[in-house]
């Protein structure tokens, strides 16, 4: 049997029996042809794409503490790409966690939200260079890398802080839950 025919055997058994509850993950290119070239589908391309959305999932459920049950429920997930940009996956881990993180059903700060999800890639080592330093800015809800710093801080006092959080914002939200997790 030649390794083609091998192959194309494999495929068709992972399509006949997929993973439990697998999440399907799209990518939709709008980016465009610019000169003749499309440097998304040359550079980074709908396949690593896919790949990185499933690792960053991945990342953001261990970093949540949830177990396939607790996820949120989201499938397919679709990215939209409007346009090209070298600092892709530090974005792509953002926008990821805004589609697994909790809300508490919409009362959740704004600030707080992109924390979170700032958070998550300070945790995965996909901090830009030129975020703000640590310790800096006026609010720890300011937002983004403040708010990811101030988070990081909260969760090593308590390690399990951040996924506590997120749980407890699942249907609703009050600062009261910043000591209900017991953070001394
Ligand atoms: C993760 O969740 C389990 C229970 O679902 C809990 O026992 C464990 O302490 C949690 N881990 C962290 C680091 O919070």
């Amino acid at each position: 049997m030649s390794r083609t025919h091998f192959s194309g055997l494999a495929l068709l058994f992972l399509v006949a029996f997929p993973p439990a509850h697998a999440v399907k993950y799209q990518v939709v290119d709008r980016t465009g042809y610019i000169t003749g070239c499309n440097r998304f589908q040359t550079e980074i391309g709908s396949f690593y794409t896919r790949q990185l959305m499933r690792a960053a999932s991945s990342f953001i459920w261990l970093t949540f503490n949830e177990s396939m049950g607790e996820r949120k429920d989201h499938d397919p997930v679709t990215l939209v790409i409007h346009r090209f940009q070298w600092s892709f996956r530090k974005i792509l881990f953002h926008e990821m966690t805004h589609v697994w993180q909790q809300y508490g059903n919409g009362k959740a700060p704004r600030g707080l939200v992109n924390g979170i999800a700032d958070y998550m890639r300070l945790r995965a080592g996909l901090a830009p260079k030129k975020w703000a330093q640590r310790g800096s800015g006026l609010r720890w809800d300011e937002s983004y890398a403040v708010t990811a710093y101030f988070l990081d801080h909260c969760n090593g006092l308590k390690n399990g802080f951040v996924a506590e959080l997120n749980s407890l914002m699942e249907d609703d939200y009050s600062d009261e839950f910043f000591s209900i997790t017991e953070l001394d």
